[in-house]
């Protein structure tokens, strides 16, 4: 395929229609959430959840999160407990991921589950997402739509840049409000378990249950992507918490620490969140070989910014 082979459609009503019907005949659909963009394979259609894995390049070992139009779906899909719910109504639609219990009688792929007994359901919040997600009608499987090890996409121009030409089809929503992945909990249990940081803080999990998140540990599960060192890597080789750059080194800004280019000129998290891997994209286009990154604070989305400035960080 060329790139010309994948289709380029816009958030109209007609478009989310044609989306659907290319999702219900097995193909790939890349479209926007308010974290990401994810590429989209109908979740129970197990040749097209497979088509993700070889778009993607992506080691078979790691399951997808489900996507879904309402929370009502995911009680069909899996085992909501009373943490669940509660969680569910705080941040549903939102960048929440749950891991609940999978129902046997759920037409859920053995590949997005990684053939556990678990799944990862989202109710997404970004109108383009749930327009499709509605006209679709059941879970959607979607990782992040960018190549394995490679720099999650905040654009369709990502989108393209990585994928294009292997997938049927990106809906063009315009830029990613959050910019990072969502937080993943472990919602079956007594106590909550924080496998991934994300765009909802620690603090707010703490907030509506009353307990902080235990920091996950990945005893008998498959690991997750975000666990692979790569998985957010830059070409260049990274280095954090600078505050003057050697020569030869492309500078990574934040705050008053200035750079080459800057996560957030004024020091706001949410923004540097927004622009985090844009900025990476923008790296690798300059060619950088060097890359010196400033300190960022470690509270609130400042922890999922630099759990993925460590991941790139480390050497490849
Ligand atoms: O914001 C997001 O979450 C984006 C957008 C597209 O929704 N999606 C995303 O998907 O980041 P992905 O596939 O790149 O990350 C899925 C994460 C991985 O860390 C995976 O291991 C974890 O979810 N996961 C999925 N199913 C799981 C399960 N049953 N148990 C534990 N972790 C699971
Ligand atoms: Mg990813």
């Amino acid at each position: 395929m060329t790139q010309a082979n994948t289709k380029l459609l816009t958030p109209s009503q007609s478009d989310l229609e044609q989306a659907a019907d290319i999702l219900r005949a097995g193909g790939l659909v890349a479209f926007p959430t308010e974290t990401v963009y994810g590429l989209g394979a109908d979740a129970g259609h197990d040749t097209a959840v497979a088509e993700i894995f070889a778009a993607k390049g992506r080691p078979a070992f790691n399951p997808l999160i489900a996507h879904l139009p309402d929370a009502s779906m995911a009680a069909q899909i899996a085992v909501m407990t009373p943490m669940a719910d509660r969680l569910a109504s705080a941040f549903w639609p939102g960048a929440l991921t749950l891991v609940l219990r999978l129902r046997d009688a759920a037409r859920v792929s053995k590949l997005v589950t990684a053939g556990q007994d678990s799944i990862a359901l989202r109710v997404p919040d970004h109108p383009v997402a749930q327009g499709l997600l509605q006209a679709f009608g059941g879970p959607v499987a979607a990782p992040s739509a960018n190549p394995s090890g490679r720099i999650s996409p905040t654009t369709a121009a990502h989108v393209l840049d990585g994928l294009g030409g292997q997938i049927a089809a990106v809906v063009d929503g315009g830029a990613c409000g959050v910019g990072v992945e969502s937080t993943i909990i472990d919602a079956r249990g007594d106590a909550p378990v924080l496998l991934r940081a994300g765009g909802i803080p620690a603090e707010a999990i703490t907030d509506c249950l009353g307990q902080p998140p235990i920091t996950g540990t990945t005893t008998g599960a498959p690991i997750a992507p975000g666990q692979l060192s790569s998985h957010y890597a830059p070409q260049g080789r990274v280095r954090l918490n600078v505050t003057a750059p050697k020569t030869g080194e492309v500078m990574l800004g934040f705050g008053p620490i200035p750079g080459d280019l800057t996560l957030s000129a004024s020091g706001d998290l949410m923004e540097a969140a927004a622009n985090l891997f844009a900025r990476l994209h923008d790296l690798d286009a300059m060619g950088a070989t060097h890359i010196a990154v400033a300190p960022v604070p470690d509270h609130g989305l400042g922890r999922a910014i630099n759990d993925r400035l460590r991941r790139a960080a480390v050497p490849r």
